[in-house]
């Protein structure tokens, strides 16, 4: 290496040196941790032929979270959300009609989130926190009431998918040039329907908005 080349590529580390922290155009982060729906529920009554009089419920469910994001200018990036299944115990409202027990039974769904984050901090901070909006699409699958509820007569249970947009506030803090640790809340518009069977009568509970929460903390890799 001669004294030109040493020279240039002193700067040039000087010149990385100083923007360790920011992100950039091009930067793809893959992040890895935990997340937590917690619904902010409401639902119309249970309905077999005539209305019960009772709603139901969603409990919490927290599972491995990992995402995969693009920047597409130094400032904005394009960001999927996917997870391990998040399975919900489903509970009746207020009071047990079937003698069954507080639960009626468990679902099960995946969130994949795609969302447009704006980084607003200064590109020299070690401090990257962001906002952004996008579109959810809610898979349900392995809607099942629990024994009690069987053998009370209701089967079939079946939960229409959803599509809604989503909104969440976050931050990545950065311990290297690589690794970061992030933090995330978001809200998920996340509305659906039931379907089932009871004695062979058809029912349903025609509107269940879940619109979850969802808090995030995952590990970050930039590549
Ligand atoms: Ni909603």
């Amino acid at each position: 290496m001669n004294k030109a080349t040493f020279a240039l590529t002193a700067i040039a580390a000087v010149t990385f040196a100083q923007n360790v922290s920011a992100f950039q155009k091009g930067d793809w982060v893959i992040r890895a941790g935990f997340a937590s729906v917690v619904p902010d529920e409401s639902s119309s009554n249970i309905v077999v032929g005539s209305d019960l009089g009772v709603n139901v419920g969603v409990e919490s469910n927290t599972q491995l979270a990992l995402n995969l994001a693009y920047f597409i200018t130094d400032k904005v990036n394009v960001e999927v959300l996917a997870a391990t299944p998040f399975k919900h115990d489903v509970n009746f409202g207020v009071s047990d009609p079937l003698g069954t027990g507080d639960q009626l039974g468990e679902v099960t769904h995946l969130p994949p989130t795609v969302t447009v984050n704006y980084f607003f901090a200064d590109s020299a901070s070690k401090f990257q926190p962001y906002v952004g909006a996008g579109l959810n699409y809610t898979l349900f699958f392995d809607e099942d009431f629990t024994s009690a509820n069987q053998s009370a007569g209701l089967s079939d249970l079946s939960l229409d998918n959803s599509f809604g947009i989503a909104a969440q506030i976050g931050a990545d803090y950065m311990f290297s040039d690589e690794w970061f640790l992030n933090g995330s809340i978001r809200w998920i518009d996340i509305d659906t329907e039931a379907s089932f069977q009871l004695g062979g009568a058809a029912g349903s509970v025609d509107s269940i908005e879940i619109d979850p929460w969802v808090y995030s903390i995952t590990i970050g890799y930039r590549f």
